[in-house]
């Protein structure tokens, strides 16, 4: 398989430029990965590196749209700390993006901000939730109706501890290898579904399609040891970007991770064609949403 990652050398958040031909290989699912841009603590956030920060039960600590910190444990003064080191990471991953993507900007719509401190290779999770599967991201309860999911990482492990990715195949081969597996739509039980508030609003033939991707291959024991995949190691002190609803990825290892997620109608990207929505559509030849 030929590599899913470019290396990109930019060293300063605010000073991203758009170039077309990243932009086309982010657009075609490609990791875009920038190993000399770090995410800098300051002396007082130090104290937030440690997995006891995260209330019982939840696996991320997140900043909402209203600046709202969630999950996490500790004092006032602890949760303001902890809010403005996500905020800021908030600040510096949309300036980036704005800067990479200018034509995006207008269209964009912020999801929370996450923080995650948990040790990846310790936890447990059914086959489902497992992230250390190789996956495209799609959420049961959320029907998104092929609006982008174009997620910012940065790693900030104090210990030299690389997060470790698997990033599989394009997302035109999982869609052709996979499809013919899928179960059919049906729009009763998708009615169903959210009577029940299984999911939040009606699940569209899409959303169906791009579960059954995800459970494919999560579940394909086979599949997830021996499909084209590639090994990235992202050391502190780095960032990487990919839209995750189309690049295939895992995680293998890792400890103290900062996220963003930005959602994109899939019509304002530059090249609306290579959507999941629009591969998705043209495999099918159904309209999807
Ligand atoms: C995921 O999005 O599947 C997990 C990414 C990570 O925790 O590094
Ligand atoms: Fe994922």
């Amino acid at each position: 398989m030929e590599t899913q990652l470019v290396e990109l050398g930019l060293t300063d958040w605010s000073a991203a430029t758009p170039n077309e031909a990243w932009i086309a290989e982010l657009e075609a699912g490609k990791v875009l990965y920038f190993p000399r841009l770090g995410f800098e603590l300051l002396p007082e956030e130090r104290s937030l590196l440690t997995p006891n920060l995260l209330s019982p039960d939840v696996r991320n600590i997140s900043l909402d749209a209203n600046g709202k910190l969630k999950g996490a444990v500790g004092d006032e003064a602890v949760q303001r700390t902890a809010a403005a080191m996500v905020g800021r990471f908030r600040a510096q991953a949309t300036r980036l993006i704005h800067g990479l993507l200018p034509h995006y900007a207008p269209a964009l719509r912020l999801a929370p901000t996450s923080y995650r401190p948990a040790q990846v290779e310790t936890r447990v999770q059914s086959w489902r939730a497992d992230d250390r599967r190789l996956h495209v991201d799609s959420f049961p309860s959320r029907p998104n109706y092929g609006e982008r999911i174009l997620r910012v990482f940065t790693n900030v492990n104090p210990e030299g501890a690389p997060r470790v990715w698997r990033v599989g195949e394009p997302f035109e081969d999982i869609a052709k290898r996979f499809l013919p597996r899928a179960k059919p739509y049906s729009r009763w039980q998708a009615k169903l579904l959210q009577a029940l508030h299984v999911t939040k609003s009606f699940r569209s033939e899409y959303d169906h399609l791009m579960l059954q991707l995800h459970d494919g291959m999560k579940s394909d024991m086979a599949y997830q040891e021996s499909s084209p995949q590639e090994t990235a190691k992202f050391p502190p002190g780095s960032v990487w970007v990919c839209f995750s609803d189309q690049t295939s990825h895992a995680v293998m290892a890792g400890q103290y991770m900062l996220e963003q997620t930005l959602h994109l109608d899939a019509s304002k990207q530059y090249n609306p064609a290579s959507s999941p929505l629009a591969i998705l559509s043209r495999l099918t030849g159904r309209t999807l949403v």
